[in-house]
């Protein structure tokens, strides 16, 4: 990985982390519900969404710092998109972040309900923000709540499964990606626009590197389902297989499928340039979605 990136990673990961538990003990309620919130928060994720907000900030000269809320929010909502991914109904995994998954230990109603209480979680902590704008309180929730819901990731897993055991157009399949996958990621790109005040032209063009790298991350996810091992990726390898997903090596073979990666990594590294922005963390960060192992 990238000398300054990592050094960013190591800097930034455990401020997010550290934000996480504390907006977790701020909450009165259930404890099992609280616990089963923290065991998969706490699982160990890469955290690649709420980086990727701090190293829009970072690149337009602003105070990471001041991204922390909405980094955590970003991370909460992608949790408990994981929790949910993984009940039986769903993709039914056992193994999520090197750890059971969260119904594996909390049981099926608690994590379905732990998934509920983070996504709600999400929009209060956006509502009370402070030293934000409510113009950008507003925006930032609305844009959430889309990339979150039936017009992103939502209608994104609802096409995924029911995709199941269906021969698909790549469009199609292209489709599922940018929806389940590329809606959070441009909107973790899209949130650093709006909170780094951003000219249209340079959101713009944040928003093409998102959408691009959102559909390489997914295309790199369905790679490593069948070239990466359990132990490394925390999460059963092969499953697509298994659940009969149509996904890009499946559609299009493995040489092709990592041509299409390659392909939106250069699309993604393009729009970077359309703003004059060479060698940033940004291009650092969409080479790490490519080369990542897990
Ligand atoms: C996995 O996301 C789910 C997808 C959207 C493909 P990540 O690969 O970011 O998972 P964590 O957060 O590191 O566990
Ligand atoms: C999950 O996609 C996408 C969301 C959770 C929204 P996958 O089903 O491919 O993710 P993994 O492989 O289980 O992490
Ligand atoms: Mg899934
Ligand atoms: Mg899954
Ligand atoms: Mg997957």
């Amino acid at each position: 990985m990238d000398r300054i990136l990592k050094g960013f990673i190591e800097l930034n990961k455990p401020l997010v982390e550290k934000n996480l538990k504390e907006h977790i003990n701020e909450i009165a309620g259930p404890s099992i519900l609280k616990q089963s919130m923290w065991y998969s928060l706490n699982a160990g994720g890469k955290r690649i969404r709420p980086l990727l907000l701090l190293a829009v900030l970072k690149v337009f000269d602003k105070k990471e710092g001041e991204g922390l809320p909405v980094a955590s929010v970003i991370e909460m909502l992608h949790t408990y998109s994981l929790i949910h991914d993984d009940l039986p109904c769903i993709d039914n995994d056992d193994l999520r972040r090197g750890e059971a998954a969260n119904h594996k230990v909390f049981g099926e109603a608690v994590a379905t309900l732990a998934g509920n209480a983070l996504n709600t979680l999400c929009f209060g902590i956006l509502a009370r923000m402070q030293h934000i704008s409510d113009k950008n309180k507003i925006e930032l929730i609305d844009l959430l709540s889309k990339a979150a819901g039936v017009e992103g990731m939502i209608g994104g897993q609802i096409l995924d499964i029911q995709a199941e055991g269906q021969q698909l157009t790549l469009s199609e399949l292209e489709n599922i990606h940018i929806n389940k996958t590329g809606a959070l990621l441009r909107f973790s790109v899209e949130a650093g626009a709006i909170l780094a005040d951003t000219t249209e032209e340079q959101r713009a063009a944040l928003r093409a590197y998102a959408y691009h790298i959102g559909l390489a991350f997914q295309i790199k996810d369905d790679l490593l389902d069948i070239n990466g091992t359990t132990e490394t990726l925390g999460k059963t390898a092969g499953k697509d297989l298994i659940n009969d997903k149509t996904t890009y090596p499946a559609l299009l073979g493995l040489k092709d499928a990592e041509k299409k990666l390659q392909e939106h990594y250069t699309y993604a590294i393009e729009a970077l340039e359309q703003i004059t922005m060479k060698d940033s963390l940004l291009h650092a960060f969409a080479k790490y979605i490519l080369d990542r192992n897990k």
